[in-house]
């Protein structure tokens, strides 16, 4: 394995626990979204907003080719990311393994009732797009965790348990 990447639904979690995991485990974590803001100097709803979604695909697909040819990272994907078959081969072509955190849309709805940040969530159904989007995650991934009381730390420990057990 050569590193490890995290997907799921927008606020699922995956920033809490690639950054539990870089602080428990001493790996490194990179957010794509960031790295994608950072790289064209632009935050991604600007981009959505004066370029586009494919705009915006097309530089994601980009972070993750460079992200994972470079060396051993914790990614944390953006919660579209895993919906496109070309990022996911680059990803499992890289050796990464891919984890969904599987976190209830519940808990997601509370967390994102106010967010403005989202350029998706003004412009589609939330629980359409969970819906839809939830088997593909299921698809995509090596592994599926269920996560909604346990903490970043708790989540990082059951990762790394289960990649030592799963190999
Ligand atoms: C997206 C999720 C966002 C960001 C972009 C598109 C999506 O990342 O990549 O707004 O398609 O679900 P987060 O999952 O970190 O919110």
């Amino acid at each position: 394995m050569k590193g490890i990447a995290l997907c799921g639904f927008m606020g699922c979690g995956k920033t809490t626990v690639a950054s539990a995991l870089s602080q428990k485990y001493n790996l490194n974590h990179i957010d794509t979204d960031k790295f994608v803001e950072e790289e064209n100097q632009i935050t991604i709803s600007e981009m959505f907003k004066l370029y586009g979604e494919d705009y915006f695909r097309d530089k994601e697909h980009e972070a993750i080719c460079i992200l994972c040819k470079c060396c051993d990272y914790v990614l944390a994907l953006g919660g579209g990311a895993v919906l496109f078959p070309r990022n996911v081969k680059a990803l499992k072509d890289s050796g990464y393994k891919l984890i969904f955190i599987d976190t209830d849309f519940d808990v997601i709805k509370k967390r994102l009732e106010n967010d403005k940040s989202r350029p998706l969530l003004k412009t589609n159904d939330m629980k359409e797009l969970y819906d839809t989007r939830y088997p593909l995650y299921e698809n995509a991934c090596d592994i599926k965790l269920s996560c909604n009381d346990e903490s970043g730390e708790q989540l990082a420990d059951k990762i790394i348990e289960t990649i030592a057990k799963e190999g």
